[in-house]
């Protein structure tokens, strides 16, 4: 079913030279597809080309979003309905958008976010069992209608992500056990990838889907390419 994504992103500020700048950026898909190894590759790039960014991740990336980080992944949030689950991950998100990201878009600084609206659509919708155009009503509601200009879903087979995130053992630096939701079984898991493939189809003018098979800087070339031509990039300066 097609969702309305109304936007306000015409409102930004216009007045750098870059097709990059001033831009939201969003990396997703499911655990152990590496998109924050892979965001981390793509500073670099806009450092070379000199675009002033900032970065965040979700839940979390401010005071409070971390706190609702600590209800959601650890034990506290054991026995929480999908529903409360969902709308914490939209509170953590509202005080993400309003807090940071529409000032730094506002001042014309490009924005990646680690995880955003898509990561509930896959989690909490195809995942979780939640109705997408609820989720949509939520996002609304919680961003003010902030959609991001492009979407970079990291796509890999279940098991491939399983293995990525057992070797890497390090995922839960904050001293978080292994949390619930990558707890949960493999079926979940292929459901919420189905959830971000079905997105890029339903909403192929601000979703790109990039495979996350091979190695970082395959993958790293593949995702370069991919928001390069999406912004009409010119050739290398
Ligand atoms: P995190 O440890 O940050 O995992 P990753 O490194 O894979 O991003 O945990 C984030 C978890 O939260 C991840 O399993 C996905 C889940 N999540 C949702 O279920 N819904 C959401 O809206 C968001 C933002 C994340």
């Amino acid at each position: 079913m097609a969702v309305d994504m109304p936007t306000d992103n015409a409102d930004r500020s216009t007045g750098h030279t870059h097709p990059l700048a001033g831009k939201f950026i969003v990396f997703d898909g499911v655990d152990g597809c590496g998109k924050s190894t892979q965001l981390t590759e793509f500073e670099n790039d806009l450092n070379a080309y000199g675009v002033k960014f900032k970065r965040f991740r979700e839940p979390g990336g401010t005071l409070i979003g971390e706190d609702i980080r600590n209800i959601l992944l650890t034990k506290r949030g054991e026995g929480m309905h999908i529903r409360a689950e969902m709308l914490l991950y939209m509170a953590s998100r509202a005080q993400l958008v309003y807090q940071e990201i529409r000032p730094a878009l506002a001042s014309g600084i490009t924005v990646l976010a680690d995880r955003y609206t898509s990561s509930t659509l896959a989690y909490q919708g195809a995942g979780g069992g939640i109705a997408e155009d609820e989720i949509m009503a939520v996002a609304a509601a919680a961003t003010g209608n902030l959609w991001p200009d492009l979407t970079i879903i990291l796509d890999l087979p279940i098991a491939d992500a399983r293995r990525r995130t057992t070797k890497k053992g390090d995922i839960h630096q904050a001293g978080l056990f292994e949390d619930r939701i990558e707890q949960r079984a493999a079926q979940f898991h292929q459901r919420v990838r189905e959830g971000f493939i079905q997105q890029c189809s339903q909403f192929p003018d601000r979703y790109r889907l990039v495979s996350a098979v091979g190695s970082q800087q395959t993958v790293h070339k593949r995702i370069l390419t991919a928001i390069e031509k999406f912004f009409a990039v010119p050739e290398a300066r």
